[in-house]
């Protein structure tokens, strides 16, 4: 098992920048499953990529979820979309979540709401793959947006919750490495101003909503106004959530 000690992991960790070096040395020693192992993530870990890829895992909710190399490392701030959901849902209740890369709300939603019925939906086939490890078979398709949602689900679902990507085409250069080298540009990419896909996801939540339901997308802070107004004008109706906790945004249109 592993022979590099620990205070020699975390001096490279820790020469290489990382903050929490003590933290990640600690983290990959637990999962490194022999000294060659432990030797190959640190040196991965040191050129760059990002801890979660390494472990196979990123905490959210309380929750490990699976992720790997490829797929969008789910966020902390992003916990708000399952604080703003938990409350709306009983179980029974569809709950749909677009772009959804490993899946990470979905699965913390069936955990905050036992008997709920997930769905979810991303483009990219390695985040379906994770989200499918996550969230179980069965109920997670690859394709664009809400195109492949059985039909059967229009005017049924509780809540949409989205975190599509929405950064600025020309922010991505300024983002840190981490991301930029090693999540996917089409889970950051969200067009010229970012909203993009924001706008095609609210165009398109209103027929899966029932009356009285919930699309809820996270967004920046400079952003909100245009989230809110993407929401307004597919008919629902905007309000903007703030965490300062979990520095996350959010917009909520309701279903009249
Ligand atoms: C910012 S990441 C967020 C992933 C996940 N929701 C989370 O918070 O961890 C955006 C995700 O949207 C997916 N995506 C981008 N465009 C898409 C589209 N047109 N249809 C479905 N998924 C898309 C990407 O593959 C990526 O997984």
């Amino acid at each position: 098992m592993p022979t590099l000690p620990l205070a020699d992991v975390a001096a490279a960790l820790r020469a290489a920048g990382c903050v929490f070096a003590e933290d990640e040395a600690r983290l990959l020693v637990g999962a490194a499953r022999s000294p060659a192992d432990l030797a190959a993530r640190v040196a991965r870990r040191v050129a760059g990529e990002p801890l979660e890829h390494l472990l196979g895992w990123a905490e959210f909710c309380g929750l490990r979820i699976a992720v790997g190399p490829g797929v969008f490392v789910p966020r902390r701030r992003t916990e708000l979309l399952v604080r703003l959901a938990t409350p709306l849902l009983r179980p029974g209740d569809v709950v749909v979540e677009l772009c959804c890369g490993a899946a990470a709300v979905a699965t913390a939603l069936v955990a905050a709401v036992p008997g709920i019925v997930p769905h979810a939906v991303d483009i990219e086939p390695a985040a379906v793959a994770c989200a499918r490890r996550n969230l179980g078979d069965g109920r997670v398709y690859g394709g664009d947006l809400d195109a492949p949602l059985p039909a059967s689900l229009q005017g049924k679902v509780a809540v949409v919750a989205v975190n599509a990507p929405y950064v600025p085409t020309n922010a991505i250069a300024l983002m840190p490495p981490e991301a930029r080298d090693h999540e996917p540009r089409v889970a950051l990419d969200g067009g010229p101003d970012g909203l993009d896909v924001q706008r095609r996801v609210a165009a398109a939540a209103p027929r899966w909503l029932a009356p009285g339901g919930s699309l809820l997308i996270e967004t920046s802070e400079r952003q909100a106004p245009s989230t809110a107004a993407a929401i307004a004008a597919a008919g629902l109706a905007p309000r903007v959530e703030r965490s300062e906790e979990l520095d996350g945004t959010a917009v909520v249109g309701v279903r009249a």
